[in-house]
C-alpha cells in the first residue's frame, strides 16, 4: 500500500526520496511524487502517475540540490491512479503526503470554502485542512497539523512540510505506521524500516495519537494534546542484503529458496529435539494460564487466515479439550462472536500491520481475552498491541505474495499449541513426533527445494495456458490447498479455487472439463484410500489431474506425479505448499509477469 518518506539533513533530498521510494515499490502502489524545499522557499513537485521510473524521468529534467523533502508512492482509494491525485498534495505553502483513510474527509471538505480541489482524494482535504489553521500565521505549523488532526475520523501516517520552513518536517501517525530515522545531522522519515536500511540503525516508532516536530539535528515528540513524549529510540534488525534480491531473478524466489534459513531462524532456540520441549518465551503466559486455555481463535488474512487454519487442525490433533476457531479477520470484525473467557487468541500477520486484523485485534482485547501475536515485522503495531507474541524472524518479506512467513507462521502455531499442551500434562511421547519433525524441517524443506525445483519449473511450462484450475485436498492437505491456490491465482491471475475433497461431489465436480487442470495434494495417511478414489472420480471425468505426494505406491494414470522425496509425515504439507509456491512462481514467470509486484495488489494491506 501506500509509502512515505522524508529527509532533512544537508544531503541532496531527491536522492533518498528516489531511492527510499524505490525500497518501498515492493508494497503496490500505482503513482509516485516527491516535493523538495530551497532555502530561499523555492519548491519542486514532481508527481507521476504509474512507476516510479517515470517520476525519474521528470526528476532527470529539474534536479536539485535541496536537502527537505518528502515523497510518497500512492496505492489508490479515493480516485482513480493520476498524476492530479497523486501524493504530495498541496494547499498554499504546505504540502503533505498520507497514508491511510481520512473518513469525514466530505464532511470536512464542505467547511473548507476557500480552497479550490484539483484532486478526488481524501489527503487533499486534509492539507487543506491544515492550511486554513496555518495560513494566517496564528499557529506554527506543527500546531496547525496538530489542530487539523483533532477534526479527522480516520487513520494516518503523515508527512508535512512548509516553503515558509524548509528546514522542518511534520510527522504524525493513527493507524498507520510512521517511522523517524535518527541519523547523524540528518533525520529521515519512512513509513517502512526497509526505506531507512544503509542510512541510520537508530529510529523511532511513533505511536498512534503522536505528532513530531524533526529537524536535521533535533526530533521532538508529542501528543496531539501537547503532552510531551520521550521517544525510545530503537535499533532497526534488518540489514541491507535482507532487502536486496541476492543474485535471484525474483524477490518471490529468493524468499522461497530462503526458507531452509527462515524456518530455521523460527525455530533458533525454541525446540529442544533431545529433551522434546518447546520453550516458548514470548507469549509470557504462566503454566497456570496455560493449562487453563479451553478456546483457541486464530485471526489473519489471506495467507497468514490459511496458515491459521492449518495450525488448527494440528494443534486439535495434540491438545486435549480445546476447541480451535479460525476466522477471517475483515469478517470476524463485525460479528457478534462471543468468546469465551478461557479462550486465547493468536493474531496472525507478517507485517503486523493489516487494517483488518488490527480491528480484531483491539475488538478481542476490549472483551479482555488475551491476545498472543505471530507476526514477522519488528516494531509493528500489531506486535506493539498484543498481551503477548512470538515472531516468527523470517526476515522482510519484499515480494507480495507471501511464501516464508507462511511457513513460519505454521510451525510457530504449532509451536504454541505444543506449549499448551506440554501445559497440561500430555504425555511426552504424543508431543514428540511433532516436536522431532519440526526439529527436522529445514533440512527437509532444503533437500525438497534441491530436489524438486528443476521439476516444477518443467511442469509448469505445460499448464501456463490453462485459464482455470482447481486445488484438491482432504484434512490437513485442505487448508495447504487452499494456500496453493491463492498463490496461483494472485500471481499468474489463473483463476484457481481450492475445495476439500469430500465436496467435490457436492457441486464442484461439475467444473471439471479442458479447461481446468486439477492440481491435488496427497499426503499418505488415514484418509489416502478415500483421496485417491476421489482421483478415480475426477479423472473418470477426463481431468488434468497432478498429484503431489509423499506415498511410494501412488499409480493412477494421471498427468503428472510430484513425488516428494522425504520422510516428513506430520508436516509433509508445509513441503508440498513450498511445491505450490514454486509452481505458482514458475507458472508466472513463463506468462511473463510481473510476479512480485501482482496486479491490483499491495504487500501490506493497511486500508479496510
Ligand atoms: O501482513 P499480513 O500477514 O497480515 O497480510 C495478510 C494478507 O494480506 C497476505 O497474506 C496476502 O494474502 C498475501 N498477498 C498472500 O500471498
Amino acid at each position: 500500500m501506500c509509502g512515505i518518506v522524508g529527509y532533512v539533513g544537508d544531503k541532496n533530498a531527491q536522492d533518498f526520496l528516489i531511492s527510499g521510494l524505490k525500497r518501498l515499490e515492493y508494497r503496490g502502489y500505482d503513482s509516485a511524487g516527491i516535493v523538495t524545499l530551497a532555502d530561499k522557499g523555492d519548491v519542486t513537485l514532481l508527481r507521476a502517475k504509474g512507476k516510479i521510473a517515470n517520476l525519474e524521468e521528470k526528476l532527470a529534467k529539474n534536479k536539485r540540490k535541496d536537502s527537505i523533502g518528502v515523497g510518497h508512492t500512492r496505492w489508490a482509494t479515493h480516485g482513480e491512479p493520476s498524476e492530479a491525485n497523486a501524493h504530495p498534495h498541496r494547499a498554499g505553502d504546505i504540502y503533505l503526503v498520507h497514508n491511510g483513510i481520512i473518513e469525514n474527509y466530505k464532511e470536512l471538505k464542505g467547511t473548507l470554502k476557500g480552497h479550490e480541489f484539483k484532486s478526488e482524494t481524501d489527503t487533499e482535504v486534509l492539507v487543506a485542512l491544515i492550511n486554513s489553521f496555518y495560513k494566517d500565521g496564528k499557529y506554527s505549523l506543527v500546531d496547525a497539523v496538530v489542530q487539523a488532526l483533532k477534526l479527522v475520523k480516520g487513520t494516518y501516517g503523515i508527512a508535512v512540510v512548509s516553503s515558509k520552513k524548509p528546514d522542518e518536517i511534520v510527522v504524525a501517525r493513527s493507524g498507520s505506521p510512521l517511522i523517524i530515522g535518527v541519523g547523524n545531522g540528518e533525520t529521515l522519515i519512512a513509513s517502512d524500516a526497509s526505506a531507512l536500511v544503509g542510512h541510520t540503525k537508530r529510529a523511532i516508532y511513533l505511536n498512534d495519537g503522536e505528532v513530531a516536530l524533526v529537524k536535521k539535528d533535533s526530533i521532538e515528540v508529542k501528543t496531539l494534546n501537547a503532552e510531551p513524549v520521550s521517544a525510545k529510540v530503537e535499533e532497526i534488525e534488518t540489514n541491507l542484503s535482507a532487502i536486496q534480491k541476492g543474485g535471484f531473478e525474483h524477490f518471490m524466489l529468493k524468499e522461497i529458496m530462503e526458507q531452509p534459513d527462515s524456518l530455521a531462524e523460527t525455530l533458533r532456540g525454541r525446540i529442544d529435539a533431545k529433551n522434546a520441549r518447546v520453550h516458548l518465551g514470548g507469549p509470557g503466559l504462566s503454566e497456570a494460564e496455560l493449562r487453563k486455555i479451553k478456546h483457541l481463535v486464530i485471526v489473519g488474512c489471506g495467507t497468514a487466515y490459511h496458515a491459521g487454519l492449518l495450525a488448527g487442525y494440528y494443534i486439535e490433533q495434540f491438545t486435549p479439550e480445546i476447541t480451535i476457531e479460525t476466522v477471517i479477520a475483515s469478517e470476524y470484525r463485525y460479528r457478534s462472536a462471543y468468546i469465551p473467557k478461557d479462550s486465547v487468541a493468536l493474531i496472525v500477520s507478517q507485517s503486523g500491520e493489516t487494517a483488518d486484523t488490527l480491528a480484531c485485534l483491539r475488538e478481542i482485547k476490549k472483551q479482555g481475552i488475551k491476545t498472543i501475536g505471530i507476526v514477522n515485522a519488528i516494531g509493528s503495531t500489531i506486535a506493539r498491541e498484543v498481551d503477548g507474541g512470538t515472531y516468527v524472524h523470517v526476515g522482510p518479506e519484499i515480494s507480495v505474495a507471501s511464501t516464508k512467513a507462511f511457513t513460519s507462521q505454521v510451525i510457530a502455531m504449532v509451536m504454541f499449541g505444543l506449549t499448551i499442551a506440554q501445559a497440561k500434562g500430555v504425555k511426552p511421547g504424543i508431543l514428540k513426533p511433532y516436536i522431532d519433525e519440526i526439529d527436522k524441517m529445514p533440512k527437509a524443506i532444503e533437500e525438497t527445494l534441491d530436489s524438486l525445483s528443476k521439476k516444477i519449473k518443467e511442469i509448469s511450462k505445460k499448464y501456463k495456458d490453462y485459464e482455470h484450475s482447481i486445488y484438491l485436498g482432504r484434512d490437513i492437505a485442505y487448508p495447504t490447498s487452499m494456500e496453493g491456490a491463492l498463490k496461483l491465482k494472485e500471481v499468474s491471475y489463473i483463476d484457481a479455487n481450492a475445495y476439500a475433497f469430500g465436496e467435490l461431489k457436492h457441486g464442484p465436480l461439475a467444473l471439471v472439463d479442458d479447461r481446468f487442470f486439477e492440481m491435488v495434494l496427497l499426503p499418505k495417511g488415514a484418509l489416502y484410500d478415500k483421496a485417491v478414489s476421489n482421483i478415480q472420480e475426477v479423472l473418470a471425468r477426463g481431468g488434468h489431474v497432478i498429484v503431489m505426494t509423499n506415498a511410494d505406491n501412488f499409480d493412477l494414470p494421471v498427468e503428472n506425479i510430484i513425488k516428494i522425496p522425504t520422510d516428513i509425515e506430520i508436516f509433509v504439507p508445509i513441503l508440498m505448499n513450498i511445491i505450490s509456491q514454486l509452481f505458482a512462481y514458475y507458472m508466472t514467470v513463463a506468462k511473463g509477469l510481473n510476479v512480485d509486484q501482482p496486479r491490483n495488489l499491495a504487500k501490506s494491506v493497511t486500508v479496510e
